[in-house]
């Protein structure tokens, strides 16, 4: 059973008032006993002594004088009173007339006689079968003119036990009235302290549930007070903690918010327990929802990297997700140290994996590029070396295939120097204003013979006065690089024309348009891709390195403009670059 502050006060007090009339009452009792009966003695001692004067004053010991004098005295108030001659027969007592006396048994052995015969003064208590009560004789002798004997007066002691009585009534009425006091004095005390504990109580249990964090009043300087005091404190450390880990947990959530890797952690269900932003961008994921990863997402090599994890094996392994766009992830999951679970850490490497396919890729189309004029010319000098120098009608046709293979090896070279300054950024651009017809005028130009050659025309339309904000020599070289081709790849009596047009805010649009074989869909958004051509045999045999769309596609994009190719209707291609036209 559990007691309340309440019980406890209540059963200690009452506890302490009957122990407080115990004892004193016992006390109390001991006094009066001895007291009454002192007072008793006293009282029959100056009896006797009066009735021993009226009894020597007698001057007889003839019981027919001596009891009514004994009867006239003694009474049952103040005493029994009883005259003993010398030989211990009674002579006179108050409660006997004088014929019964002689039949009365000799009381010369009673103790207090005894005593009195002794040493002048006898005194006895004993108990009376005839009155049923405890009695007090005192016994004196005398010594008259008429003879000796003694004088003996006794006093019932119920009298005491009377007062014991009247004692314990007033005792247990003040018991009883400090039981009640202490009942209701206990009652109040005991409201007040387990009021204010229980308000304590009440304001300590807020605290701790997070409620608003207000000093306790602090209302006595007693033990109530310090246990508030105490709590107080408690509570201004538990704050300052709270912040503490708050302020820690926030600058933890902020760097894991600001982390470009996807993190999240699991416990040991596999539940998520903690998800950042980028893991949010990538899986779609968020915290709770009762599911399991498992359930989340299906990526059988993820799961398996957060088992290894769960039975504290880090690994790393790299995986593709398929939605919402395609993804290559590279993971590290390992085991969390200071509880069970695992964190899994996620790098997206899609973008590494394809420029590291590019570069393989590239180098490989490098070499090949390379490889085929170089065994041509190898070829062709062994077949002179061999006995075709002798014959000069073939000797030419040899030579003529080494000179061009060694000028596309040096076409090649030269491409291949301008795109890897180009992207290690060593170019250099300066832009400026620049008129474009002039440049478009020197490119026309400059294709004149070969246009010739194959009956295409090649008409300039851009305006007078267009200037767009780009490097002199790269823009040329753009045009040139669009123009040269439309030429190559242009059949004979096509047409090109070269035209401008604003194209919005600051921007102007350059076009080379062409009525040739025109470009397949499939093959528009990878030709600016380094050494990729639609033909491939007709690219060499114009003398095409494969390079000169992504040179120009690297230089537009150098000077912050754009360039794309469309088709033309009924036939053609029109590839098109978008610039600034001021700074
Ligand atoms: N005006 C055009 N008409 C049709 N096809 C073109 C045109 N311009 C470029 N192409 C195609 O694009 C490919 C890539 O061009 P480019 O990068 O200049 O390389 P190259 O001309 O050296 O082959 C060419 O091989 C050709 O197949
Ligand atoms: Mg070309």
């Amino acid at each position: 059973m559990r007691i309340g502050v309440r019980g406890k006060i209540f059963v200690v007090s009452v506890l302490l008032v009957l122990t407080v009339v115990a004892v004193s009452g016992a006390y109390l009792e001991r006094v009066l006993r001895q007291w009454t009966q002192e007072r008793i003695e006293t009282e029959l001692l100056n009896l006797a002594q009066m009735v021993r004067v009226m009894v020597e004053r007698e001057g007889t010991v003839e019981p027919a004088r001596i009891d009514p004098l004994a009867d006239r005295v003694g009474d049952p108030k103040s005493g029994r009173v009883t005259v003993i001659d010398e030989g211990g027969q009674v002579i006179g007592d108050s409660n006997f007339d004088v014929p019964d006396l002689a039949g009365l048994e000799s009381h010369r052995e009673r103790p207090e006689v005894v005593a009195a015969l002794a040493g002048g003064q006898g005194i006895a208590r004993r108990y009376s079968m005839s009155l049923g009560t405890d009695m007090l004789y005192v016994a004196l002798p005398f010594d008259g003119p008429g003879g000796r004997g003694i004088v003996r007066v006794a006093r019932p002691l119920s009298e005491v036990e009377a007062a014991v009585g009247r004692l314990r009534l007033a005792l247990m009425i003040a018991g009883a009235i400090g039981l009640v006091g202490a009942v209701v004095m206990s009652a109040f005390a005991s409201h007040f302290l387990s009021r204010t504990l229980r308000s304590l109580v009440q304001d300590a249990r807020q605290m701790a549930e997070g409620g608003e964090v207000r000093p306790l009043a602090i209302a006595s300087q007693d033990e109530i007070g310090g246990l508030a005091g105490s709590i107080n404190r408690l509570a201004d450390e538990l704050e300052s903690t709270v912040a503490t880990l708050a302020a820690e947990r926030s600058r933890f959530e902020a760097v894991l918010e600001s982390m470009d890797e996807a993190v999240i952690a699991l416990d040991q269900h596999q539940h998520l327990t903690m998800v950042n932003r980028a893991a949010v961008a990538l899986l779609s994921l968020s915290v709770g929802g009762g599911s399991t990863l498992r359930e989340r997402i299906r990526i059988p090599a993820l799961h398996e990297l957060v088992e290894r994890a769960l039975d504290g094996q880090a690994g790393r392994g790299e995986f593709e997700i398929p939605e919402p766009t395609p993804r290559r992830i590279m993971a590290y999951a390992s085991p969390l140290r200071n509880a069970t679970g695992a964190v899994v850490v996620m790098h997206d490497v899609t973008e590494i994996r394809r420029l590291e396919t590019i570069r393989r890729d590239f180098v490989a189309n490098v070499s090949h590029e390379l490889r085929t004029p170089v065994s041509i010319i190898r070829a062709n000098a062994e077949t002179l070396l061999d006995g075709a120098l002798e014959r000069p009608d073939i000797a030419r046709r040899f030579l003529d295939a080494v000179l061009r293979n060694a000028d596309r090896l040096a076409a090649l070279v030269g491409d291949l120097l301008e795109i890897s300054r180009i992207e290690a950024g060593t170019y250099e651009l300066n832009s400026d204003a620049v008129q474009v017809a002039p440049i478009v005028e020197r490119i026309v130009d400059s294709v004149e013979n070969l246009a010739q050659d194959k009956k295409i025309s090649v008409i300039n339309e851009v305006a007078e006065g267009t200037v767009v904000w780009a490097d002199p020599a790269a823009l040329e070289q753009i045009l040139l690089n669009l123009v040269d081709n439309a030429v190559k790849y242009t059949q004979e009596g096509g047409s090109i024309v070269v035209a401008s047009r604003p194209a919005g805010e600051g921007t102007v649009r350059l076009e080379v348009r062409d009525n040739g074989p025109g470009i397949a869909a499939k093959h528009r958004t990878r030709i600016f891709e380094r050494f990729y051509r639609v033909d491939p045999g007709r690219s060499r045999e114009v003398g095409g390195t494969g390079l000169g769309l992504a040179i120009v596609k690297h230089l537009v994009e150098a000077m912050d403009g754009h360039v794309g190719v469309d088709a033309v209707a009924p036939r053609g291609s029109a590839f098109w670059l978008s610039l600034p036209s001021n700074g």
